[in-house]
């Protein structure tokens, strides 16, 4: 949920160290902080509430001096957002300095004994007890290497940490369990970082810490040991595929906008994903109990596949969302429970996937982040090959998590010979016309869909509706409305609506109905009734929907008309108009657009 950096080098890093964590603000920004070792007896921290860029300047981070650094961004979990809570925190005398992502539950017993035992406390945070942990064991080890790993394996609950001490001043100590860290090694200085996108400008080679390892970090060399044995650990250096080019914006105003331009690209690759790997995976499919998971946008893509499976792949799975997972799953060996995550680091979603792992189900995962907690640690894995995605909304990833599953569904339904290869085939070319038709949409009706945001930004209602698989792109879309514009929104089934919330419907509650193309004539008209019901009431409804023959019905208020395409991929075309209302909507409120107030990237913590 935070992002943390360290930078280590023969020269100064201060520089440095800000923009990874500037980086990072994406995974927390309700304070910052630094802090260095320059050779005196006490570790230096600046920090302070606000963005990077604001502390950054405030707090005068760059004039730190010194060549070992660690630093963070903030989202709050434990403690309020304060300048006390802000990390790096440090022990009793300035010798230790600490940053930490995740939760230590067990903190509140260590700082009970701790502050027994003399230490002073001046934050609410769990992160504190780590650094006086390390403290305490130091004065009776006079070692920094046993007297860390002497505190964390007295943590429970889920870490990543790095340290910087004045007793060891040319290294950088991390660990981490169940939150990511990583090493970056670069070609005069070496980097830890929560993920990749902080050291992206300097290097792509990068090293796994994996869980209950912890590593040391000089400028020119790194080592990893086993907590639990002190062996030390082999582990390869791998080059990412990424590029810093690739994760900057480009000359967009926002990364939500570029990454939404993004998703003709993003839809080929899925395509392009090899045929043997979605074959293999869609064998398991079907040999196998098939649950599907994620939380967020993730459950509704997840949902989306449901679908897609009952439709065409011969059996209607579980869709579950992440966070709900263990009160609900019954499964065993013959279970297969599929992850659908972009940043593969999601706690909900790595602890559904641990339960099922405990109860002998086997895994598999859809993945954006290559090298990802998730990626490791699933039977089976598909790489997304989406690219960076920067803004805290999900837009091209899960554009890209449609595709992959709906080709699963299709291989699903051949091997369970409910459609024919030809069939499947045909479905694919539908989806293979999605990337020049999104290319149409961004060029040929961006202008329309930023007038209606305009003209509807007053309202703070918004009903999101559609039928069978449009369902789950309503309530995706309605998901984007609230995240991004803050505006209240909520996505249920056309069907659904009568029962209870057209009670709702006035002049200041608006609908969004997702219709489907007339050839899908039962489904059509139903949508329809729905339309109807909504009009009878007085409210506004924006429908969206394929070019067809004829004019749109005129019961619509507005209608997004999304130039002619095959029926099939009518859904995904239409989560892309849903998107940019979204998009269009928070500019026209300025909100914080890729940085939407309390969220974070990656959702780390319980
Ligand atoms: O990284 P993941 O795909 O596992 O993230 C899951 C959710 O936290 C995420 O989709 C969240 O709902 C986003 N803010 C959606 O835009």
């Amino acid at each position: 949920m935070c992002g943390i950096a360290g930078v280590i080098s023969l020269g100064e890093v201060a520089e440095r160290l800000v923009k990874c964590i500037h980086n990072l603000e994406y995974r927390g920004y309700d304070s910052c902080g630094v802090a260095m070792v320059n050779g005196g007896p006490q570790v230096h921290v600046r920090k302070n509430i606000g963005a990077v860029g604001e502390v950054s300047e405030k707090e005068r981070f760059s004039t730190l001096s010194g060549h070992t650094g660690i630093a963070h961004t903030r989202w709050a979990t434990h403690g309020a957002v304060t300048k006390e809570n802000a990390h790096p925190h440090s022990s009793c005398g300035a010798d230790f300095s600490i940053t930490h992502n995740g939760i230590i539950s067990n903190h509140e017993r260590l700082r009970s004994r701790l502050s027994r035992d003399g230490h002073n406390f001046v934050s609410d945070t769990d992160t504190e007890v780590i650094v006086h942990l390390v403290e305490d064991y130091f004065k009776k080890t006079n070692s920094v290497e046993k007297a860390f790993v002497a505190a964390i394996r007295e943590l429970e609950g889920t870490y990543a940490v790095a340290m910087i001490t004045s007793h060891e001043p040319d290294r950088i100590f991390c660990v981490r369990k169940e939150s990511p860290l990583i090493i970056g090694l670069g070609a005069d200085a070496n980097y830890v970082a929560s993920d990749f996108n902080a050291f992206i400008d300097h290097t792509k080679r990068v090293v796994f810490i994996e869980d209950d390892e912890y590593a040391q970090v000089t400028h020119d060399s790194h080592s990893i040991k086993s907590i639990s044995t002190g062996e030390p650990v082999a582990r390869d250096v791998l080059e990412l595929p990424w590029d810093s080019e690739m994760a900057q914006k480009g000359g967009f105003p926002h990364y939500m906008l570029k990454e939404i331009y993004e998703q003709p690209i993003v839809v080929n690759s899925a395509l392009d994903i090899d045929e043997e790997r979605i074959r293999d995976l869609a064998r398991q499919t079907v040999e196998k109990t098939l649950t599907i998971t994620g939380v967020g946008t993730t459950f509704y893509i997840s949902q989306f596949a449901q679908y897609m499976f009952s439709l065409y792949g011969g059996a209607t799975p579980l869709a579950l969302s992440s966070d709900e997972f263990r009160h609900l799953a019954q499964m065993g060996k013959e279970s297969l429970v599929l992850a659908v995550s972009q940043s593969g680091e999601t706690y909900d979603t790595l602890t559904a996937l641990r339960h099922a792992q405990k109860l002998g189900a086997s895994t598999a995962a859809i993945v954006n982040v290559m090298g990802s907690s998730m990626a490791r640690m699933v039977d089976s894995l598909i790489l997304q090959g989406s690219g960076p995605e920067i803004c805290v909304l999900s837009t091209k990833a899960a554009m890209s998590q449609m595709i992959i599953l709906t080709r699963i569904a299709l291989e699903a339904g051949v091997i369970r010979g409910v459609i024919s290869r030809k069939v499947a085939n045909a479905r694919i070319k539908d989806l293979r016309v999605i990337p020049e038709t999104i290319e149409r949409i961004l060029n040929e009706k961006s202008g329309f869909i930023h007038t209606i945001a305009k003209a509807q930004s007053h309202i703070n209602h918004w009903l999101f509706l559609g039928r069978e698989r449009y369902y789950p792109v309503a309530r995706e879309s309605a998901l984007k409305m609230k995240e991004v514009s803050y505006v209240h929104a909520e996505g249920m089934p056309s069907g659904f609506l009568k029962h209870g919330t057209i009670a709702l419907i006035d002049e200041k509650m608006n609908s969004v109905v997702f219709m489907p193309p007339k050839e899908q004539k039962e489904l059509y008209d139903i949508s329809m009734s729905s339309v109807e019901e909504i009009r009878a009431r007085g409210g506004y409804i924006l429908g969206i929907m394929l070019e067809e023959k004829g004019k749109p019905p005129a019961i619509f208020s507005d209608v997004i008309t999304l130039p002619k395409a095959p029926a099939f991929a009518a859904p995904y075309l239409q989560m892309v108009a849903a998107q940019l209302l979204s998009y269009f909507t928070a500019v026209t409120l300025k909100r914080n657009i890729d940085r939407p107030r309390s969220l974070a990237k990656s959702v780390t913590v319980a």
